[in-house]
């Protein structure tokens, strides 16, 4: 405890323990428990970048991606073919996933992890039962030789102790307890302007998560590459939990990478409009890139080519298969990141000497690494255009669009689909507003082994499940 109070003290941030002598010894243990995961040189240097002025990458090198491969367009050979040699990598045991869940879910007004939601379908799965069961159903596409396939799930120190208690409570959704691997990204402090770490309680300091990009730290302090590595997994597809069509590990994607031999391939699929929120891809410097959305200049995001179409038209879906020989190279510099953090200025409710604030105006700072940051290091990449109304339901506003509501109501639409290509009658139309039809992933992954419904005569809401 002492060494602790001594080495905030030493590094100006003494004012964290001021209230510490009147605290009950719960709120000491915790107060001290959030300390202790600060890395206060970090904060020091984070610190500087802010006052520097410092912006993680330049957007002025960026140009567009060449050779974005459409899928659509592709002959239904081609598709097959990719289709069968992913499932053959996946049989092998060579194919992982790993969703990113750390985030506080702030947008949609949760107080738990994400991943826990019910966006209302008819099931009232929550997001990562419906990840979970497609995990299944893969497995058994790919033919009963297959290995389980590993998920690893990254969570913040805050919500570890909650997502292992639901997934123990609802029996790992039928996965294998042993293929589930959750690991920690680390937690930062917001600090005021004057670089002093805010209080958000007497006994307890404003901490967030370090972004997504917090990945390539916690995939080493927790050992899960190690693990990744020692089952002989090559590939891993990445997304975040907040896509309610993510396909995950896409056998048709995983070949294409495969195929490009690349170290980090993208999936991406067309903006609605040049100022919807997306990441769009490109080339910095040359390398495979992605500028967010909060830092791409009206400029560029407006900039057509001569057939109107947008020129930064590839939005980023959180959607790709890193080869693990690079994500092992890239924990083997995370020195390079540290210089890669993004910095928001926000307004922090806090709390000072017995006086809680909510401010009007920006009083302080919050550092991000974005997982898209290390792509420059990638020797070859490669990216592919996709069907956004087949894989991209995002979940991140309680309302409006990209909401459960606008989600629920897409991924009914795509099922509807399915049902009818199916050969089923349908009866009735589907509610405007909810989820009419819903297939249970255990059933399909993409729509196939629907045939036994041909010729059924079908009402909505229509669910089917096992
Ligand atoms: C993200 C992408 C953006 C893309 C969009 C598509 C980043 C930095 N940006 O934006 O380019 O167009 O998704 O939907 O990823 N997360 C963590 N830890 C954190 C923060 C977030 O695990 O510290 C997870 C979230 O749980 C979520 C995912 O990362 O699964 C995306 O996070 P979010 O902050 O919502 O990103 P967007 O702003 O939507």
């Amino acid at each position: 405890m002492e060494s602790v109070i001594a080495k905030f003290e030493e590094a100006g941030q003494g004012h964290v323990f001021s209230e510490f002598s009147t605290l009950s010894p719960e709120s000491q243990q915790s107060l001290l428990y959030e300390a202790n995961q600060i890395d206060l040189d970090l904060l020091s240097s984070l610190y500087s970048l802010f006052k520097s002025g410092h912006e993680p990458e330049e957007s002025n090198d960026f140009s567009p991606f060449p050779n974005i491969f459409n899928l659509e367009s592709a002959s239904s050979n081609h598709k097959m073919i990719l289709l069968n040699d992913g499932f053959k990598l996946i049989s092998k045991g060579e194919v992982a996933l790993l969703t990113f869940a750390g985030g506080q879910g702030t947008r949609l007004g949760v107080s738990y992890p994400k991943g826990m939601y019910d966006i209302g379908l008819l099931s009232h799965k929550t997001l990562l039962q419906i990840f979970a069961e497609r995990i299944i159903r893969l497995k058994s596409l790919a033919g009963h030789q297959t290995p389980p396939i590993p998920w690893l799930i990254m969570v913040n120190w805050e919500t570890y102790d909650i997502m292992i208690q639901f997934f123990e409570s609802n029996s790992y959704f039928g996965l294998e307890k042993s293929q589930v691997f959750f690991f920690k990204q680390d937690m930062l402090p917001a600090i005021s302007f004057e670089g002093k770490i805010i209080m958000s309680e007497k006994d307890k300091i404003c901490m967030a998560p370090n972004g997504n990009g917090g990945v390539y730290e916690g995939l080493l302090k927790s050992k899960a590459l190690d693990w990744l590595e020692q089952k002989g997994v090559k590939y891993v597809h990445v997304c975040g939990i907040d896509n309610v069509l993510a396909k995950v590990c896409d056998p048709t994607f995983l070949a294409f990478a495969k195929n490009n031999d690349a170290e980090v391939s993208t999936k991406l699929v067309e903006k609605i409009s040049y100022n919807e929120s997306m990441g769009v891809l490109g080339l910095r410097g040359g390398k495979q890139g992605i500028i967010e959305y909060s830092e791409l200049s009206e400029e560029m995001a407006k900039l057509e080519d001569s057939n109107g179409k947008l020129v930064y038209f590839g939005g980023n879906i959180l959607n790709h298969i890193f080869k693990v020989s690079f994500l092992r190279r890239i924990t083997n510099s995370l020195e390079i990141l540290r210089s890669k953090y993004h910095i928001a200025r926000k307004k922090i409710p806090n709390y000072s000497a017995g006086v809680k604030t909510i401010p009007k105006d920006p009083n302080g700072v919050k550092f991000e690494l974005f997982y898209f940051d290390v792509f420059s290091m990638s020797i070859l990449s490669a990216a592919m255009e996709i069907l956004r109304s087949e894989e991209f339901a995002p979940v991140k506003n309680a309302s409006g669009p990209d909401s459960p509501e606008s989600a629920r109501k897409l991924l009914s639409d795509l099922h509807l689909k399915w049902v009818k290509k199916s050969g089923a009658i349908v009866y009735n139309k589907p509610d405007e507003q909810g989820c009419s039809c819903e297939i249970s992933g255990l059933v399909t992954y993409a729509g196939e082994g629907l045939e036994f419904l041909s010729e059924r005569k079908i009402s909505l809401p229509f669910y089917l499940y096992y």
